[in-house]
């Protein structure tokens, strides 16, 4: 089964990230030195997907350009010593990237609706970049080989606390087939936590038939009302298309709000090489007495 392309739906506007958001997508947070974006694209080349199909909004024309390496000041490449910009020659020597317009903001169904006219009777992946998983295989990768193995689609799941069941979708289980791959019965988009069917949580990756987007075609109305991904992978299992979820492994962030950002930003760097030393100093310093940041009588006044 080759499955070589991935959908990474970004048209949305970000409104916990306002006004930062407002001119510059959030998909373009940093987590050390690398948007988040490129962290994605990144764990998908890993998973052999050179075909990056990203979607896109007006506003968001930085996404290309960042990825872009015949569009960079020769000023900047002269002052980059240490060579960081090599990650992204790297992405554009390797990946194939197309951008498709989402003209309204009618939900993650359609973003990945919109990817359809690239797609052939294939399995691809999708990979939200607000949800960013860190692990020694990479979490698409891991899902391409249950899909590979199972011959069906798989989602990525995650357990969750109750408290915050009502922000994701839950899965349903039909079959319990090891500790860490399920058959779905179905999908429910952000339940209220009494009526959830678990506490797996999808998280962001997906590997799905091509038929996929006889569901959404067939979901769409002309109201134009939000269409669910989530909608879209039941209508599937509802027509005989077996549907599993796996426990990915690795380390989650959610990059949907500004509290995710900071833990991810934080998380990111006590694991890194050359910032987690000086990053594991300065949080111990703020927890200490003695701290600069943690003693109020050596707060410095900024008036403005
Ligand atoms: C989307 C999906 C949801 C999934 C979540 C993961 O929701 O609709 O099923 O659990 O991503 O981050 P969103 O966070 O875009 O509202």
């Amino acid at each position: 089964m080759e499955i070589t392309k991935v959908v990474i739906p970004a048209a949305g506007v970000g409104p916990r990230f306002l006004p930062f958001s407002k001119t510059v997508p959030r998909e373009m947070l940093p987590l050390l030195n690398k948007p988040s974006i490129q962290h994605v694209a990144e764990e998908a080349l890993l998973s052999e997907l050179v075909n990056m199909i990203v979607i896109t909004a007006k506003g968001k024309e930085q996404i290309a350009d960042h990825f872009d390496m015949s569009a960079v000041n020769p000023l900047i490449r002269e002052h980059d010593k240490a060579g960081l910009l090599a990650s992204i020659e790297k992405l554009a020597r390797m990946a194939h990237f197309t951008y498709i317009p989402q003209q309204e903001p009618l939900g993650l169904g359609h973003a990945v609706w919109l990817a359809r006219h690239c797609i052939n009777k294939e399995y691809f992946a999708v990979a939200l970049p607000d949800d960013i998983i860190f692990s020694k295989q990479p979490a698409l990768s891991q899902l391409i080989r249950v899909a590979r193995q199972e011959k069906a689609s798989v989602i990525a799941v995650q357990e969750v606390p109750t408290e915050c069941i009502s922000s994701y979708g839950i899965v349903g289980i039909r079959k319990t087939i090891t500790p860490n791959l399920f058959q779905l019965s179905h999908v429910v988009e952000k339940p209220n936590p009494k009526d959830a069917p678990s506490s797996l949580a999808v998280v962001g990756r997906y590997v799905l038939s091509s038929k996929i987007f006889n569901s959404l075609d067939e979901m769409q109305t002309y109201e134009q009302t939000e269409l669910n991904l989530t909608d879209a992978i039941c209508h599937m299992m509802q027509h005989n298309e077996r549907v599993f979820a796996y426990k990915v492994q690795g380390t989650r962030y959610d990059l949907g709000t500004p509290l995710g950002w900071i833990k991810a930003v934080i998380g990111s760097a006590l694991q890194d090489p050359d910032y987690g030393p000086a990053t594991r100093k300065f949080l111990a310093d703020i927890n200490s007495p003695d701290s600069f940041l943690y003693n109020p009588a050596k707060i410095i006044e900024h008036n403005i």
